[in-house]
């Protein structure tokens, strides 16, 4: 998966190394012997730079990128990488900025760590080194402030158009899922084969929205969310509920897995586990059972106990069991239509039996 991010990022891995330890150390995050190897092992390949799976602490990080001599980076910075090279909106971008300026701000001390060593002597607090981390944590400080302000603009703009959207009657699905299971892929075989309506483009949102056009339910607004990661960094996670919030407000949570994948059932606990810190995990999921072609499994629809769809078997790419999915779609919009229409017929009711009375 480190590889598959960094390969995502731009970077091309070229050897990769596993340790176990009880407890990471302080100092190197590896033991003294392993970070030789690692050495060893980076310049065999030419590296260019050394990537943790983990988070490594500012100090950490420094003691490594002086014992291998090289660039060393941790998953976190990886991941707010690339979130920044995808995020598209507006807000989308300030958010990932505000990540990016809280992780550099917990590691100021690192470009300066050489100036303090030349100063610094005994009795002398502070020096070049000490006043120039004050100067560039207020700068960072200022810009983390500035940033705060422009998303909470933002996001009143949002919540307006958010509300706009609710006003219509539309049926509101939402593509949730790991990285890498086919949420695209399947958005796309989806909204090509299905468009009916001219294709419509939300530009406001990060997530990409279409309409789509479904036999027996009309019009439907379909999203396709970013994808979840384990080990999401915490001040990434609070910057994605923007672009997770159409999960939120979905009618339908379509849970797409690549079930040929051998980690699949950590990848479902983690994305549940994501969904519910962003309050969406009451919304009902039907599971999307996706690449059955790498599989053995034939396309199918499983119900619980209840009779609710729980379970779809597609293949995105090769279409199979994509006219499944689009029926149970149909079936929960037209459950929503029906619930509606009782629900306004309920509140015609009351209002003339308020009249009468
Ligand atoms: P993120 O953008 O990282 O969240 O990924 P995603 O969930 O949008 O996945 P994406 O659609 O980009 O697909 C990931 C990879 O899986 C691509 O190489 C797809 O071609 C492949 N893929 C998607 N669906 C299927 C499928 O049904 N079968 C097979 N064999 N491959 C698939």
């Amino acid at each position: 998966e480190l590889a598959l991010l960094a390969k995502t990022a731009g970077m091309e891995p070229v050897a990769h190394l596993t340790c176990k330890r009880k407890a990471p150390d302080a100092a190197l995050f590896v033991g003294s012997g392993k970070a030789d190897e690692i050495r060893m092992l980076a310049q065999m390949h030419g590296a260019k730079e050394v990537l943790f799976d983990q988070s490594l602490s500012p100090a950490q990080q420094r003691n490594l990128e002086r014992h291998l001599e090289m660039p060393v980076n941790d998953r976190t910075l990886l991941i707010l990488e690339i979130f920044a090279q995808r995020a598209r909106s507006h807000e989308g971008k300030l958010q990932v900025e505000l990540a990016r300026l809280q992780y550099l701000s917990t590691r100021l001390v690192r470009r300066w760590s050489h100036l303090e060593r030349q100063t610094g002597g005994a009795g002398v607090r502070g020096g070049p080194g000490e006043k120039q981390i004050e100067l560039d944590r207020r700068m960072i400080d200022d810009a983390i402030k500035r940033t705060k302000e422009r998303l909470v603009k933002v996001k009143r703009q949002r919540s307006t158009q958010r509300r706009q959207r609710e006003r219509t009657a539309v049926f509101n699905v939402s593509l949730v899922g790991y990285t890498n299971a086919g949420k695209s892929t399947l958005f796309n075989a989806l909204t090509h084969a299905g468009v009916y309506a001219a294709d419509q483009l939300f530009a406001t949102l990060d997530t990409t929205s279409r309409k789509l056009w479904i036999e027996g339910a009309g019009n439907i607004v379909i999203s396709d969310t970013v994808g979840f990661i384990r080990d999401l960094p915490h001040s990434l996670v609070d910057a994605f509920h923007a672009t997770l919030e159409a999960a939120t407000d979905a009618d339908v949570l379509l849970h797409v897995v690549d079930s040929a994948s051998h980690a699949r059932d950590e990848q479902i606990a983690e994305v549940n586990k994501g969904l519910a810190e962003i309050d969406a995990e009451q919304v009902r999921q039907v599971v999307v059972w996706n690449k059955i072609d790498l599989t053995e499994a034939s396309p199918g629809v499983e119900r619980d106990e209840y009779g609710n769809i729980a379970r779809v078997r597609v293949s995105a790419r090769s279409g199979e069991g994509l006219d499944l999915l689009r029926e149970s779609l149909a079936e929960y919009a037209r459950a929503k239509a029906e619930a509606r229409q009782k629900a306004l017929v309920e509140a015609a009711r009351e209002a003339q039996n308020d009249y009468i009375n």
